[in-house]
């Protein structure tokens, strides 16, 4: 059908649509009606009869599906089907990494191969649309959702944004195997006062378009399908009534052809941010903004009758919406075939398996080794025998993660699991030795038993998967004393010991342990996986090639950190009282973002920038070698920064421009290049239009954003295409 049939089409059904319909279509309702996530409680059958309801989320399988869906098609007047869509985070079946830990993997390719299979899985489910990729820039490890973020900086989430939307949706939304994406939450909500979850958001114009603006921008040139209002305001306005942002910037400036989801009764929840008094007001302020679906607040239900009758809104502005719903369910080929997801398509042996290998890939290549004293790592069967200790050694429910869609802690492997294929299990002793999160130090004396008759510990420490994600804001991202209690008790026994740590943040860890760790390892919540993803790492078979995609601070007090700060009046110096620093912590953090080592080692050249000076419009390769001066092949990550020395406007010290993977043999070496766009450079000025300014440019190129490690060139930044300026 080509776009002037299926607009006819539209406006055809919109004439015969009486009131109730039209709403109906934007009115999103979830089997579970009490909470958000996953649930099966209730649908109301009797609306989705009476054409009340537009789409469904939090129902899937394709019977189940089929089922509610006709009583759409053949129970309601105008037979318009329903799409369904679902929380396909990182994965729907077979669970991949959370969100930071891949992004942590640096590969587009990855990325992109993980969402396709989240995409097959749940159109096999019956799904439509997911509610991902979330792209909120998150820099404060208090807040849980962090983990569901691809990390700190915003090169980074655009580029994630671009991959993840392209692959879940894959050109044809009409085509077996492809799900509308949805980008959320729009905009800065991982910028909640304090970590604290739905808490206020204040941000200045120039960050919001330099840092949280972009990743979104990626996801609707990338052609996503749906945007996400986030639940909170800013400067006081909340995102579900931010017309100047959802409908001036993203839907008239932007050109966002899409629908706007609300969030989990975010239009509902304008009368708690007190901006309107009832349902009503919320229901014409959110449909003035440009939200067109009402996820499960029924404020467009109970409230667009409403304020059509006190002229808050009009019914051509509900048609609009109503139009675009409808064009996304022909886009979905919902008109074509309404029951086309639900054939019950399920994948043979063959097509698990890859799957099942792609969760185990993907897995390892998201662990971040962050200590390796002596390479102690890789370790093999050959070593001797294993103390096993710690609560999330054999945690199947929490390596899955939160947002974790179907994933199936039966068909998880913890670590144990893995283990237990590669040693001899009389090699291996375990004991939990604490509970994730309570203060129970008994269990310590049991852990420290297997510890004194074993060659080597691995110590498996970090946060329950319920400790993340949505509603998982901690005041204090640290590791629960008890089995702080544990390792302090382990690590005194002088063996040596491979700390694990699990998690969906950067956790801050106290001194000691990052000491006695010999190896130290970021896991985060692998996925499926888990269990063969960290043996592979473990007995080298993988050599670990992941790294941080947010930093780590040191302390709670460092938060919020990132590495893309600007210089200050007085920069930190330790000899001098009046400079910008802590008198009672360091302002370094404990891991830098893009830090994580590997079981080989690289040196690096100096940047070869193809030219001095970089005109308006142009674009330029900056080359560097790099050599494998390990003894094992090897993945290398080398990143692209830039500084801005001199500017109208103090600049970050360093902004992130590039990332480039290379896989080097012993002893090889090879080039990577990188390009670099005079536009790149542009960057939010005084009276905050774009501007590209004259001057000299750094360039710097290394393995994670600890200035140390960097390699600099520089060169000169020309905006005048005039060759005698
Ligand atoms: C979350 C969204 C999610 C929605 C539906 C909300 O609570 O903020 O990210 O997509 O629930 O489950």
């Amino acid at each position: 059908m080509n776009g002037t049939d299926r607009a006819a089409r539209i406006e055809a059904l919109l004439a015969e649509m009486n009131l109730d319909e039209k709403i109906g279509q934007l009115n999103m309702v979830s089997a579970d009606l009490s909470v958000s996530g996953p649930g099966r409680r209730a649908l109301p059958l009797a609306d989705i009869s009476a054409g009340l309801v537009g789409s469904v989320l939090n129902w899937w399988g394709a019977r189940d599906t089929r089922e509610i869906q006709r009583r759409a098609v053949e129970e309601t007047r105008l037979g318009i089907p329903l799409f369904f869509g679902f929380d396909v985070i990182h994965g729907q079946r077979t669970i991949f990494p959370i969100p930071l830990a891949e992004a942590g993997a640096f590969d587009t390719t990855l990325w992109e191969r993980t969402a396709r299979v989240a995409a097959q899985e749940a159109a096999e489910d019956g799904l439509h649309l997911t509610f991902a990729p979330m792209l909120d820039v998150a820099r404060d490890p208090r807040w849980g959702r962090i983990a569901e973020t691809p990390g700190e900086d915003a090169f980074l989430g655009a580029a994630f944004a671009d991959a993840k939307v392209r692959a879940f949706q894959n050109g044809d939304l009409s085509r077996n195997g492809n799900l509308a994406a949805t980008a959320k939450h729009f905009v800065a909500y991982g910028l909640v006062n304090a970590g604290r979850e739905y808490a206020q958001v204040d941000v200045s114009e120039r960050a919001l378009r330099d840092v949280y603006l972009p990743p979104f921008r990626a996801a609707v040139e990338a052609g996503a399908a749906a945007i996400m209002p986030a639940f909170t305001d800013i400067a006081g306005l909340p995102m579900h009534a931010h017309r100047e942002l959802l409908f001036s910037l993203v839907r008239e400036r932007w050109g966002f052809e899409g629908v706007f989801i609300s969030d989990y009764s975010g239009i509902a929840e304008l009368v708690n941010h007190g901006v309107a008094a009832d349902l009503v007001e919320a229901a014409a302020l959110a449909l003035k903004a440009g939200v067109d679906i009402d996820m499960m607040g029924f404020a467009y239900l109970k409230g667009l009758p409403g304020a059509l009758e006190r002229g808050l809104v009009s019914m051509a502005e509900i048609d609009v919406c109503v139009r675009r719903v409808l064009g996304l369910k022909f886009a979905l080929g919902l008109f074509d075939d309404p029951y086309r997801a639900c054939a019950g398509d399920v994948p043979d042996f063959a097509t698990r398996a890859l799957r099942r290998a792609l969760a185990r890939e993907s897995g390892a290549r998201s662990i971040v080794l962050l200590k390796n004293r002596h390479d102690i790592l890789p370790h093999d069967a050959g070593h001797g025998t294993l103390a096993v200790v710690g609560p999330l050694a054999d945690a199947r429910h929490d390596m899955l993660g939160p947002w974790c869609a179907l994933g199936d802690q039966d068909e998880s492997f913890a670590l144990l699991d893995g283990l237990y294929g590669r040693w001899p299990r009389e090699w291996i002793l375990h004991a939990p030795g604490a509970t994730i999160d309570t203060t129970d130090e008994t269990m310590i004396e049991s852990a420290c038993a297997a510890a004194r008759g074993a060659d080597c510990v691995i110590l498996c420490l970090g946060e329950s998967r319920s400790m993340s994600g949505e509603a998982g804001s901690r005041a204090d991202p640290s590791l629960p004393a008890a089995q702080l209690a544990l390792a302090k008790a382990v690590m005194a026994l002088e063996k040596p010991v491979v700390a694990i740590l699990f998690g969906g943040r950067p956790l801050i860890l106290p001194d000691w342990l990052v000491e006695a760790s010999d190896a130290l390892i970021a896991a985060w919540f692998p996925g499926s996986e888990a269990g063969h993803a960290l043996a592979d790492i473990l007995t080298g078979v993988c050599n670990p090639s992941a790294r941080l995609a947010a930093t780590w601070p040191m302390a709670a007090g460092q938060i919020p950190i990132w590495f893309g700060q600007r210089p200050t009046g007085r920069p930190a110096d330790a000899k001098e009282m009046y400079s910008s620093k802590y008198i009672d912590a360091p302002v370094e953090p404990r891991f830098a973002f893009g830090e994580g080592l590997s079981y080989t080692n690289f040196l690096l050249g100096d940047p070869q920038p193809d030219r001095a000076v970089l005109q308006r419009g142009e674009t330029m390769s900056i080359s560097v070698c790099i050599t494998n001066a390990g003894s094992r092949r090897g993945r290398q990550t080398l990143f692209l920064f830039t500084r801005d020395p001199v500017a109208s406007l103090s600049r970050p010290l360093l902004e992130l421009k590039g990332f480039r993977q290379i896989d080097l043999d012993a002893g090889e070496t090879g080039t990577v290049t990188f390009e670099l766009a005079a536009d790149d450079l542009a960057f939010t000025g005084c009276d905050l239009s774009s501007v590209l300014e004259d001057g000299c440019i750094e360039i710097h190129i290394g393995f994670s954003a600890r200035r140390t490690s960097l390699r600099s060139a520089a060169i000169e930044l020309k905006t005048s295409t005039d060759a005698t300026a």
